[in-house]
């Protein structure tokens, strides 16, 4: 019989759980997370989690394991009844910490996760569940709901003796940068694409929504990043009224989607009249995924100390000009906020220096998410790769329109789009196209 090496409460953010530590003969550590009573240990509520210290515990966004975790530990809290294995000595599927990042590595250069282990010489998944299976036996768990995408877990537990009576695909919002490793699995390793872009949970009622789709091929160009613009519009083209007011244009499902664009995105941008008018927080709270870093233009750091977009985890840059005081950017820094001044035009942030700034610290996705002066400054300036739009069934009248003059007299002179989808969300519409460059030089 298995018996634990020590019992200790873990407070978390999720509950207090009650952490069972294992010693295996493997030399591998086994952290149990229980919640609640395991009681007759029927249709227990688990996780078996393989350790990943960068996904975990560092934010890495080349996988998705620490969304995975999160959001398993909040689906027991929500059960108030379960159990989280965190497998130490599973990082990598198995191979271990230094061998993962040398895979990590063979990806750099094109390899998917499969062939990269295999470039290696290490095996695609040397993971068993033998010894996770003891553990769960041992603290009284009989039959099992399993929380995962893998079947070769259910698999693992069922040939080490566990009795899987259900299983709960785990469902998160991809980032560009994990998507193909996320597709990898399912094509090379039988994984389900849980994905729940639209932030919809197993059994929620709005099926999942394609979000990658609608953003379309993320490519960074060497000096700036692949910019998408996103808004929300009446019928007859309005983002605000005539008093400013934009909350919410658009429904329920539609804001789900805006936040699985995000969290597919490494920075979400608006000028600083959005954030002073709306005040937004730009985080990624109504779909499992990590918050992209937040950019505000804001030429002379007008932007108000309180700010929402200043709060919180998630990181903050402003961009802005020498015509913000250096009291002002230090006020901003003193609240860890990233400020970076670059060149002026037309009395306002230089759009290129600005993006050509945020591609040189690592940004490859940059989602706009308006208002109308930045929007209409980006399309003037040839500045936008993908256009989404969602269309709401409310007519608004006179009111702040999406795009203002860009000095178009002629319809041929038009911004063009090219490459439509159209994704339904609830009652509104969601139009996602590529613009076709005007200038060629882009
Ligand atoms: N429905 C939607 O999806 C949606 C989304 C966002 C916003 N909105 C609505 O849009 C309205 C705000 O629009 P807005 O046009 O006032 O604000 P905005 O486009 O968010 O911000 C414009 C401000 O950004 C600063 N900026 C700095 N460099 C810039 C550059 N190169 N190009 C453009 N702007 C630059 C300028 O202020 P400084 O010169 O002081 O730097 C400019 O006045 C609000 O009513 C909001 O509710 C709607």
């Amino acid at each position: 019989m298995t018996t634990a090496a020590v019992r200790v409460a873990l407070p978390t953010p999720y509950g207090v759980f009650s952490v069972h530590a294992f010693e295996r003969p493997s030399g591998h550590v086994y952290l149990a997370m229980v919640l609640g009573e395991i009681g007759d240990g029927e249709d227990v509520l688990v996780r078996l989690h393989s350790e990943c210290l960068t996904g975990d515990a560092l934010g890495s966004l080349r996988c998705d394991c620490g969304v995975q975790l999160r959001l398993a530990l909040k689906t027991i809290a929500a059960e108030q009844r379960g159990v989280l294995i965190y497998a130490t000595g599973q990082e990598g599927r198995g191979i271990g910490l230094i061998n993962k990042l040398r895979a990590y590595v063979q990806q750099d250069r094109g390899a998917d996760t499969v062939d990269a282990n295999v470039a290696l010489g290490l095996p695609v998944d040397a993971r068993s569940y033998v010894e996770s299976a003891e553990v769960l036996e041992s603290l009284g768990v009989r039959t099992i709901r399993l929380l995962t995408n893998n079947p070769r877990k259910v698999g693992g537990l069922r040939e080490a003796g566990g009795t899987v009576n259900e299983i709960l695909p785990i469902a998160t919002a991809p980032h560009h940068r994990n998507v193909g490793y996320l597709n990898t699995k399912a094509r090379r390793m039988d994984h389900l694409l849980a994905t729940a872009p639209n932030g919809s949970s197993p059994g929620a009622a709005d099926g999942p929504i394609d979000a990658m789709a609608l953003l379309g091929e993320v490519r960074a160009r060497s000096d700036r990043p692949y910019v998408v613009l996103k808004y929300a519009q009446s019928l007859d083209g309005r983002i605000a009224t005539a008093t400013g007011d934009s909350k919410w244009i658009s429904g329920e499902t539609e804001r789900r989607l805006s936040h699985a664009l995000r969290a597919a995105c490494d920075a979400v941008l608006v000028g600083v009249g959005t954030a002073i008018v709306d005040d937004p927080e730009l985080t990624v709270r109504m779909v499992p995924g990590a918050s992209p870093m937040r950019v505000v233009l804001d030429t002379t750091s007008r932007l108000p100390l309180d700010a929402k977009v200043i709060a919180s985890d998630a990181a903050t840059t402003v961009i802005t000009t020498e015509r913000s005081t250096p009291a002002r950017r230090a006020e901003l820094r003193a609240r860890g906020v990233r400020v970076e001044v670059v060149a002026e035009r037309e009395g306002r942030v230089d759009l290129q220096s600005a993006l050509a700034t945020l591609r040189a610290t690592g940004t490859e996705s940059l989602l706009v998410e308006g208002g109308s002066t930045v929007i209409t400054a980006l399309l003037a300036a040839d500045l936008v790769d993908r256009l989404i739009v969602a269309v709401a069934p409310v007519i608004l009248g006179a009111g702040t329109q999406a795009v203002n003059g860009l000095g178009i007299d002629r319809v041929v002179d038009g911004v063009r789009l090219a490459n439509r989808s159209i994704v339904p969300t609830g009652e509104d519409v969601v139009l996602g196209w590529d613009v076709v460059p005007r200038t060629g030089t882009h």
